[in-house]
């Protein structure tokens, strides 16, 4: 494939970081051999930390492996919660905090984990007297306010998956993720905070509801204190709801292999996934990369700044800090409100230790400069972290300078929601780092660069990066879609294709240089072509779309749209907020093409294939590659000389 042979044209950074003394000196883990160990027996590795988790009933074997199927812990009995709550109110982290929340108009609230504790055990009681029972589908459209943790988790409580759904995807988003996940319940909240605005998420979400029979009742979290529409008898009021729930609720004896959430991502088709991750294993994997790469100590202070609509916030702001134990940092909007140095601001104000972004902000960062984090007394950070796409050598070695003060490590981690654990990430106390580079798996996790018939090649060739062997917190299938789980590992039977694209250099290390199938990464935000083509094709003028992802200094891609209009229809620039309007209205406002181009017709092959490759050739304005096999190969001129390159 022509995509691979760009791979190998990447070029490899020469710079190395090892880790600083004082960092190892006091590091988690800090003996290579543990990489060893884990290859000899993977099993017993991830049953160690296993152990240190409590279950009702201990499993009876660590892996069934019927490939594509896998199930982790068999037999085990446990519950999330309990490990991520009551298994620390029991002892001296009883009166520490679990979360630390700031508002984006500089609110606080600090819950303790027996608060937390306290709030969960309520609302799992709110939820049963609701109707809500074990296995049901619960959707959770909230915005980044404590109420959102405490309702996973209470759902986690009693056996609900939960299915939520980022707060600023549009309402027919959200209808689409609920017809597929049939959810019986709809949490949400009045609206909330972004950039000194207020959102109306409550209107978005009765929207959604109105359209989906399966949702009965609805509770509302009053984040602004507004009017919003109240529907008697579907919407209650969460603080109402909570004032005479029973103060504790018994956790659910959940099977290691019960599901315990849905979360929809982009595929490369125009319908969202549904991933489905279980119990036991996704909290070991969570609990394990928690410990190790985030080297956790119990004075920390944690902040991931994801969103926890997104698997990262999932897995690393909820579940895998909560089940170690640490200070999880919640901030509920974006990184340049009021002024670029926010974030700044909070580290200082909270004294955080470890920081975990997505290279588009840092990219951001670097445009805002160097006064902003200058500001503030950094010092409290001693480790960074990376997420969601390919960080550039620059980005990094910034990240490094300002933020780091050349004293931090930094661990670029890989990983997706599938995945739902990092699989590739330097061990900050043992992995001699190159920036850019995720380094290597995890320990215990077996992943190479391999060709299409999922054999390895060399060093410094390019390849599909696969998974060899199942790890515990896998997704498990795609809900009410087996058939597109098994996909993942058709290509090579036993074998899981990440979708994207890789190469190893000569000591090893991983590049990652991201998808090569029609899946694009917007500011860290994954999106479908397809999706955004099915958005655009729902307007009267569209009579035919294509969309492609093109590189952009700040969100790593950006979409251009190639669109045939409709007979009748003439292009002008209102047409083109109008089609813009349109994405942001089906999918959300991250999904906006930053470019539209009006064409007579798109690049096919004679049997009607839109060769994308050409498209992004054009909307990166390069030279472009052979056209010889269109059926119209005059189109590509006439779109380019349209272009203006
Ligand atoms: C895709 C998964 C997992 C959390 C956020 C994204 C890209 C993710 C890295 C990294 C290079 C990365 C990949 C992957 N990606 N982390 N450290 N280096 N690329 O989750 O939305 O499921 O997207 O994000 O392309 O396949 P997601």
């Amino acid at each position: 494939m022509e995509e691979l042979k760009d791979i190998e044209a990447l070029l490899v950074e020469e710079r190395t970081f090892t880790p600083p003394e004082e960092f190892v000196e006091r590091a988690n883990i800090t003996d290579p051999g543990i990489y060893e160990e884990a290859r000899r027996d993977p099993e017993r590795f991830w049953a160690n930390f296993a152990q240190e988790l409590e279950w009702f009933r201990p499993w009876k074997k660590v892996l069934e492996w019927n490939p594509p199927y896998a199930k982790w812990f068999v037999g085990g009995k446990l519950n999330i919660s309990y490990n991520c709550l009551d298994r620390h109110v029991k002892g001296p982290r009883k009166n520490k905090a679990a979360i630390i929340w700031e508002g984006e108009p500089g609110d606080t609230r600090t819950l303790t984990y027996f608060e937390l504790y306290r709030e969960v055990n309520k609302f799992a009681n709110v939820l049963k007297k609701l109707g809500v029972k074990k296995g049901d589908r619960v959707a959770i459209y909230l915005p980044m306010i404590p109420e959102l943790p405490i309702a996973m988790l209470a759902c986690a409580r009693i056996g609900a998956p939960h299915s939520v759904v980022f707060s600023a995807f549009s309402s027919k988003a959200l209808q689409e993720r609920t017809e597929d996940s049939k959810a019986k319940l709809l949490i949400t909240a009045d609206g909330y905070y972004r950039g000194g605005k207020v959102e109306q998420l409550k209107e978005r979400a009765d929207e959604a509801a109105a359209a989906c029979p399966s949702i009965e009742k609805v509770v509302v979290v009053k984040r602004i204190g507004r009017e919003v529409p109240m529907q008697k008898g579907r919407d209650f009021w969460w603080d109402e709801l909570m004032r005479d729930a029973p103060a504790y609720c018994e956790p659910e004896q959940m099977d290691s292999e019960d599901m315990l959430y849905i979360l929809y991502t982009s595929g490369t088709t125009g319908k969202p996934k549904g991933v489905v991750h279980t119990t036991g294993g996704y909290l070991v994997g969570v609990y394990a990369t928690m410990k190790w790469i985030f080297d956790i100590k119990e004075e920390d202070t944690f902040w991931c700044t994801a969103d926890i609509g997104w698997v990262t916030g999932h897995s690393y702001i909820v579940y895998g800090p909560l089940a170690v134990g640490t200070t999880s940092l919640i901030y509920e909007s974006v990184p340049n409100y009021p002024q670029p140095d926010r974030f700044w601001e909070i580290v200082e104000k909270y004294s955080v230790n470890i920081f975990y972004t997505a290279p588009t902000a840092i990219r951001a960062f670097t445009r805002d400069g160097e006064e902003w984090p200058n500001k503030h007394d950094l010092s409290s950070l001693r480790l960074l972290g990376s997420v969601g796409e390919p960080i550039n050598p620059e980005a990094w070695m910034w990240y490094h300078r300002v933020i780091g003060k050349e004293r931090c490590p930094i661990v670029d981690t890989w990983w997706q929601t599938e995945t739902g654990m990092i699989l590739i990430s330097p061990l900050p106390g043992i992995t001699r780092t190159k920036p850019g580079s995720a380094t290597f798996p995890f320990p215990g996790v077996e992943a190479e660069i391999v060709d299409k018939d999922g054999r390895p090649v060399p060093p410094g060739r390019g390849g599909y990066l696969a998974i060899m062997r199942p790890w515990p917190a896998m997704l498990r299938t795609i809900y009410g879609d087996p058939a597109r789980y098994e996909k993942y590992w058709n290509q090579v039977p036993g074998i899981y294709f990440t979708g994207d694209g890789a190469k190893k250099d000569e000591d090893g290390y991983f590049w990652i240089v991201g998808r090569i199938d029609d899946v694009i990464n917007v500011s860290g935000h994954r999106l479908s072509t397809m999706e955004v083509e099915s958005a655009l094709v729902e307007h009267p003028a569209v009579v035919e779309a294509a969309a492609v992802g093109k590189s952009h200094p700040l969100k790593g891609q950006a979409l251009t749209a190639f669109v045939i209009l409709a007979p009748g229809y003439e292009e002008s620039p209102a047409l083109v907020q109008e089609l813009r309007n349109k994405v942001a209205e089906v999918i959300g406002p991250i999904a906006k093409p930053d470019e539209i181009i009006f064409v007579p017709d798109l690049p096919k092959t004679r049997s009607g294939k839109i060769m994308r490759r050409i498209l992004k050739d054009l909307a990166e304005r390069r030279e472009l590659g052979d056209t010889t096999t269109l059926r119209d190969p005059a189109i590509v001129d006439e779109i380019r000389k349209k272009m203006g390159y």
